[in-house]
């Protein structure tokens, strides 16, 4: 039997009754998409289970990939420097990556794997861990850090450069609050690093006064996905219909 390269969807491989660890032990094998294959291992989140903020990267990079965990190479260092600047408390979160393996080409020349923008087909593949993750976590914000990372949760015509520190709602994954990504303030020119920075410490800092002042703050932006149908409402519990009696019957 030929061995399945890839079977188009990582939900092809989330356990039953999943858990956090469950997950995780599950994305290890995962084969949703073909960026296992060159990639030394998945990455998936880490952080508190009780957290109250997710944020959302793009994938893991050259680093992340080597380590296992997300955010600890050099966009990692600033993302940790922005949380600690609006004093939110990396134990109160929980931090992981749209796609969760490591996209990259070789440069023989530099000797570096350069990282590649995930394509449309890998970000749906690999979301159901996010959808998850999300679901298991349940926190009060999900911050997207850059476009991969805002398109996955909250489709793909988003734009972050119109809405970043906005809070907008997000059909599956509740309020979600997108920013750039801090590898884009680590490539920005020169000249607009710092306002770069301060730009991104900023939408950071919203992030901390949403936490603190209630879910309600600052929700309710128009901005919605309007191209996927409103989340399901609940039913309430359904009355046994009276059984119909048989007609001619009287
Ligand atoms: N960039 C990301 O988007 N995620 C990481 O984990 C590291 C860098
Ligand atoms: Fe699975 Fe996502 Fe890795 Fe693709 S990128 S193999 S879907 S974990």
């Amino acid at each position: 039997m030929p061995r399945v390269m890839a079977t188009g969807s990582a939900a092809d491989f989330i356990p039953p009754r999943p858990t956090l660890p469950k997950l995780r032990r599950a994305a290890a094998g995962c084969r949703g998409c073909d960026l296992w294959l060159n990639a030394t291992q998945t990455v998936f989140g880490e952080g508190s289970t009780k957290a109250t903020a997710i944020f959302v990267g793009e994938q893991p990079g050259d680093m992340e990939d080597r380590v296992g965990r997300p955010f600890v190479g050099p966009a990692g260092r600033l993302f940790d420097e922005a949380l600690e600047s609006a004093g939110i408390d990396r134990d109160i979160v929980y931090v992981t990556n749209a796609v969760k393996h490591f996209k990259f080409v070789r440069r023989e020349l530099v000797k570096r794997r350069l990282h590649k923008k995930p394509s449309a087909a890998q970000m749906r593949a690999c979301k159901p861990w996010l959808e998850e993750e999300v679901r298991l976590i349940r926190p009060r914000v999900v911050v997207a850090l850059g476009s991969t990372a805002a398109q996955s949760l909250l489709g793909g015509s988003f734009r972050v450069t119109r809405h970043r520190g906005e809070v907008v709602t997000s059909d599956w994954a509740g309020p979600v609050i997108p920013t750039v990504h801090p590898s884009s303030v680590l490539r920005a020119p020169d000249e607009l690093r710092a306002e770069a920075r301060r730009d991104f410490f900023r939408d950071i800092a919203k992030v901390a006064d949403y936490l603190k002042k209630g879910a309600r703050v600052g929700q309710g932006t128009a901005v919605r996905q309007s191209t996927v149908a409103p989340p399901r409402v609940r039913q309430p519990a359904t009355r046994k219909r009276p059984v119909p009696r048989a007609r001619g019957t009287s």
